[in-house]
């Protein structure tokens, strides 16, 4: 939640970059937004509001600038106003932060700093940032030092990124929340290569940086912090991650990376991504909901081509864990419990599905020779890096399943794969969901001896979705969500794994259109849920052609006979559906195809109820708090 950047360098329109930048980082984040430039002067220009930085053009912000730093935010301490927006600055104004995260203990810090004589503006645990970082610059005319002596102070998981005029430096922090440095070299081919295979070690820094009075040397290199990589995509593709209880900082000529505990430098790579600019953008699309749908013609296939070697290795390390938990939030939670499903009837394996925000309280079922499987797209949840935390305390391998790469939760893990869906902007997950599904069930089969099997399988399930997405298909899912736009509650049921998908379905039409929606196991209507059915109510039923569809049949007709409006998401038609959404037979991987019309689904009915389906209210993409 809450998204950073900045920039220091060789360029001369911080302010436009720092703007356009925080665009594409506005998934995390959109109560307001807010930046913060050096002028000529040596003044700091903030400029700041409430709501979404949409067609904000900040190329007027501040005039021949190279040093700015940017905010988008999401809030949680101090309600949604202008005051409360970042980035916050020192007293004297020489220094401004933006902050991603919690500092737990800011109300003591507060007191201690108002006794001190510092005025506070905000309600936010923030602004006690800047202040404090400026009361340990009088203490030490080391920025970077003054910062680093801060966050000694701070409790909580966070991000931080302070600007300080004086030195022209950027200093960042992290105990939790991601931070990337892209590194753009004038004149200098970009040296990294592919993730992994890079050994470039960074610049040697030959005096310490930010130090007061100090001449300030001229930047002849562009560095970008933010939160997540399409921020400066447009300009470098080399990163440099931060690991959590690092801090970095740049003055455009060089950059240091150090331990915040200990103060020691830290040598850190630079690693090259393989994202596109063109994957990061929505193109002709109206919405990246609608464009990360229709990716799924080509993303299931990258999830599935995956090196085979590497999941026989997976596939071996659950065969010998004594005891294996899936964990993952939200739709990636769903993806773990439809692969229960997949391990019972693919492998005969059996594995446990754990919110992740609930296993903490499973630590007493862990051994060593446990295995934890955590499902992420984003790599940064806070709750998934909290299970992580607990495995670990415990002695038991963490096999992360993750879309993107470099991420926390990719790097901390013993074991990584990653589903390689690109960049996912809208806040509903959609095609990671899809690819999240389709590399759980390869890892099944192969489990169960059987990966040509289950790769076949996939590859014909990605075929079958590519032709299922074509322009008539969207028109008529399109038309069922005019008929749907008003009604107020909708159901969905499913059995094996269409359970899960039927949950996820009632997330994906909740969270972008509001509407009320529900997914039940059918077989649980008639314990209670049946109740709620009146004339008219639409209710989905989600199937496939195998052990469970005359269950699940009948499931519709005990709905039918309460009065539902009846819309099957089958391979076959019944007489029983009002509405009949044909989806191939896609054999095991049903749920994989089933999902796919709910997600287009829910994208008209947000459409057609006048709702941005990209940044739906209160929700974010990456939930780095806890
Ligand atoms: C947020 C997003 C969901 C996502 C969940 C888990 O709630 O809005 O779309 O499923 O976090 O995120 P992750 O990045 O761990 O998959």
């Amino acid at each position: 939640m809450c998204g950073i950047f900045g920039y220091v360098g060789t360029r001369r329109n911080a302010g436009e970059i720092v703007v356009e930048g925080l665009k594409r980082l506005e998934y995390r984040g959109y109560d307001s937004w807010g930046v913060a430039c050096k002028e000529q002067n040596g003044s700091v220009s903030v400029n700041k509001d409430i709501g979404r930085i949409g067609t904000v053009d900040g190329s007027g912000f501040c005039q021949d600038c190279a040093l700015a730093v940017a905010h988008t935010r999401w809030a949680t301490h101090g309600g949604v106003t202008q005051l409360n927006a970042h980035p916050h600055l020192s007293c004297d104004g020489t220094i401004a932060v933006v902050h991603n995260g919690i500092v737990e203990n800011y109300l003591e810090i507060k007191r201690e700093l108002k006794a001190k004589g510092h005025t506070f503006l905000s309600e936010t645990d923030t602004e006690v940032i800047p202040h404090l970082i400026e009361e340990k610059y009088k203490e030490t005319g080391d920025f970077a030092a003054a910062v680093r002596t801060a966050c000694l102070h701070f409790t909580g998981r966070y991000a931080v990124l302070a600007l300080h005029t004086e030195s022209n430096t950027l200093v960042a922090a992290r105990t939790g929340s991601p931070l990337i440095v892209g590194v753009e070299r004038e004149g200098l081919e970009n040296r990294a290569t592919e993730i992994g295979k890079s050994q470039v070690p960074s610049p040697a820094c030959p005096a310490k940086l930010g130090e007061r009075n100090r001449e300030s040397r001229v930047p002849h290199q562009s560095y970008f912090i933010a939160s997540d990589i399409p921020a400066f995509l447009p300009f470098t593709k080399t990163v440099q991650y931060l690991d959590d209880g690092e801090m970095v900082v740049t003055d455009g000529h060089s950059i240091i990376f150090s331990d915040i505990e200990t103060g020691e430098e830290r040598p850190k790579r630079e690693i090259g991504i393989t994202w596109s600019v063109e994957q990061a953008e929505k193109g002709d699309f109206d919405h990246y909901m609608l464009k990360e749908i229709m990716d799924q013609k080509e993303s299931v296939a990258r999830a599935v081509n995956q090196d085979e070697t590497q999941i026989m290795t997976l596939a071996q390390a659950i065969r010998n864990a004594q005891g294996t938990f899936l964990v993952g939030c939200g739709t990636a939670g769903k993806a773990c419990m439809a692969a229960e499903y997949f391990f019972s009837v693919v492998a005969e394996h059996h594995v446990n599905f754990c919110a992740a925000s609930e296993f903490k309280v499973y630590h007493h079922f862990l051994k060593p020779a446990s295995l934890l499987i955590v499902v992420s797209q984003s790599g940064e949840t806070a709750d998934v890096l909290e299970a992580m935390e607990v495995a670990k305390r415990k002695g038991s391998k963490v096999l992360a399943i993750v879309n993107v790469e470099g991420s926390t939760i990719a790097r901390e893990a013993d074991y990584t794969l990653l589903i390689r869906a690109g960049p996912e902007r809208a806040v509903a997950s959609t095609k990671a969901l899809t690819g999240q599904l389709a590399a759980l069930l390869l890892i099944a089969y192969a489990l169960g001896d059987r990966l040509q099997e289950g790769k076949t399988l996939l590859l014909e399930t990605s075929a079958q979705i590519s032709d299922m997405l074509n322009p008539r298909y969207v028109e008529r899912l399109s038309k069922l969500a005019e008929d749907m736009k008003d009604r107020e509650d909708l159901y969905i049921i499913g059995k094996s794994w269409n359970y899960p998908m039927a949950m996820e379905s009632a997330i994906k039409i909740q969270e972008v259109s509001y509407v009320h929606a529900e997914g039940f196991a059918g077989g649980e209507l008639k314990h209670g849920p049946i109740a709620l059915i009146e004339e008219g109510t639409p209710c989905i039923a989600l199937m496939g052609k195998d052990e469970v569809q005359m269950d699940i049949l009948s499931n519709a007709m005990e709905l039918k006979a309460r009065g539902a409006w009846i819309i099957g998401v089958s391979p076959e038609r019944f007489e029983v559906f009002d509405e009949w959404i044909k989806v191939p037979d896609a054999g095991v991987a049903q749920a994989i195809v089933n999902i796919i019309p709910i997600q287009v689904l829910a994208y008209f009915l947000a459409v057609k109820r006048g709702k941005d389906p990209d940044m739906p209210r209160n929700l974010a993409k990456s939930v780095t708090v806890k």
